[in-house]
Formats: structure tokens, C-alpha cells, sequence
């Protein structure tokens, strides 16, 4: 099972327009780290690798210690990586280090997923706040269709979608 999870403004986007993700609150890293938890593998693109890299050390720290393989994709075969992370140069590479394999990360790769056919499943945290003009999930829209939904009392939506192949 691969699954593919963004935080995401209620508005649609997963980042603002520099790069920056100030419309996401720091108490909903525990929700990507319990998904971290439920996967043998989490898989991101180098671009985002270097944003968590930005993040609080604590946050870093925590994530970092999760004992799933973290992989970084990158076309660079000289790019450097800490330890505690794999480096491959594709995807499909990726998938076969675990049988639950979630990702996380930008446009970039998330359309690269979906255009390789390899998501089962989407799993958006939707976050009370506009962005108005930022960065998107994909380059091109999947077409998806909602299995599950919950609603919280601060205003977040969990909501799961089945890709439709
Ligand atoms: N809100 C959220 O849930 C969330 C989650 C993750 C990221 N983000 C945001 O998303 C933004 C980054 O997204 P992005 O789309 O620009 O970048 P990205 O997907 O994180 O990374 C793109 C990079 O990954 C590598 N890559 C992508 N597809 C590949 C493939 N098929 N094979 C080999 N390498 C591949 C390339 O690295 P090289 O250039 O090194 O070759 C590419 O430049 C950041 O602003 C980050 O904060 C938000």
C-alpha cells in the first residue's frame, strides 16, 4: 500500500509561495509522525527533505528517530544526505524498501507518483487558514475519490481519498 499525505490550507495549497508552510501549525507534526509509524518506509522529494531540514530541531529530532527507512529522491548522484536517511535516484527504487510506504512531499514528485501509477491512497490534513497564492499538491490532478472523512473541533478535516487508476 502506498500512501501519499499533504498538509494542506483550505484553499488548496501545501505551501506558500516561497516555499514557506507559516499556515501550518507545529501540533500537527504528531499526525504525520503516527503515519510515519503505521509505514515501513516514508519517501520525499530532495526539495522537501531540505524544508524539514529547516523545521525546529526538536521536530526534526523526533521524526528523524522514527525507526522507518526516510528516503530522499534526487537526480543528483553527488548530493549528500545525513545518515539517518537513503538516498535513490527514482521512485520505483523506493517502493521496494518496504511492503507500507507513505509519502510526503511536493508538486515535483507527488505528480511524478501519481504519473507513475504507484499511490493506492490520499490523505489530506485540512487546515482552517487560507493561503491565497501558493504552492500547489500537483502539477496535474488525479482523479480521486473520498472513502473517509473526519471533522475536528479545531476546525481541521482528515479526509482519505482512493485514486482512481
Ligand atoms: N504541506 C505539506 O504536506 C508538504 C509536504 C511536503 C512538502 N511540502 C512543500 O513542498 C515544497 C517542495 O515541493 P517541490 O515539488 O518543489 O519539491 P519535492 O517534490 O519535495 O522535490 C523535488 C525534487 O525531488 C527530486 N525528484 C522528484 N521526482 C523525482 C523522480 N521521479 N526521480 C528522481 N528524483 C526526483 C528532484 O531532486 P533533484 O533536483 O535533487 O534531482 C526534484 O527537484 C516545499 O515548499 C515544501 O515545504 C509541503
Amino acid at each position: 500500500m502506498v500512501t501519499l499525505y499533504n498538509v494542506i490550507s483550505e484553499d488548496g495549497y501545501i505551501a506558500e509561495r516561497g516555499g514557506t508552510e507559516n499556515f501550518i501549525p507545529d501540533s500537527v507534526w504528531s499526525d504525520f509522525l503516527n503515519l510515519c509509524q503505521q509505514n515501513d518506509v516514508v519517501i520525499m522529494g530532495r526539495k522537501t527533505y531540505e524544508a524539514i531540514q529547516q523545521y525546529p530541531a526538536t521536530l526534526i529530532k523526533e521524526f528523524e528517530n522514527l525507526k522507518l527507512k526516510k528516503v530522499v529522491v534526487t537526480r543528483n548522484s553527488n548530493y549528500k544526505i545525513k545518515a539517518s536517511y537513503i538516498i535513490t535516484n527514482g521512485l520505483k527504487v523506493a517502493l521496494v524498501l518496504g511492503n507500507n510506504v507513505l509519502i510526503s512531499s511536493g508538486p515535483d514528485l507527488n505528480t511524478g507518483a501519481v504519473a507513475e501509477e504507484i499511490i493506492d491512497k490520499v490523505i489530506l490534513n485540512i487546515i482552517p487558514s487560507k493561503v491565497l497564492d501558493g504552492i500547489k499538491q500537483f502539477n496535474v490532478e488525479p482523479e480521486l475519490k473520498m472513502i473517509f472523512e473526519k471533522k475536528f473541533e479545531d476546525g481541521r478535516i482528515w479526509r482519505e481519498y482512493q485514486v482512481v487508476k
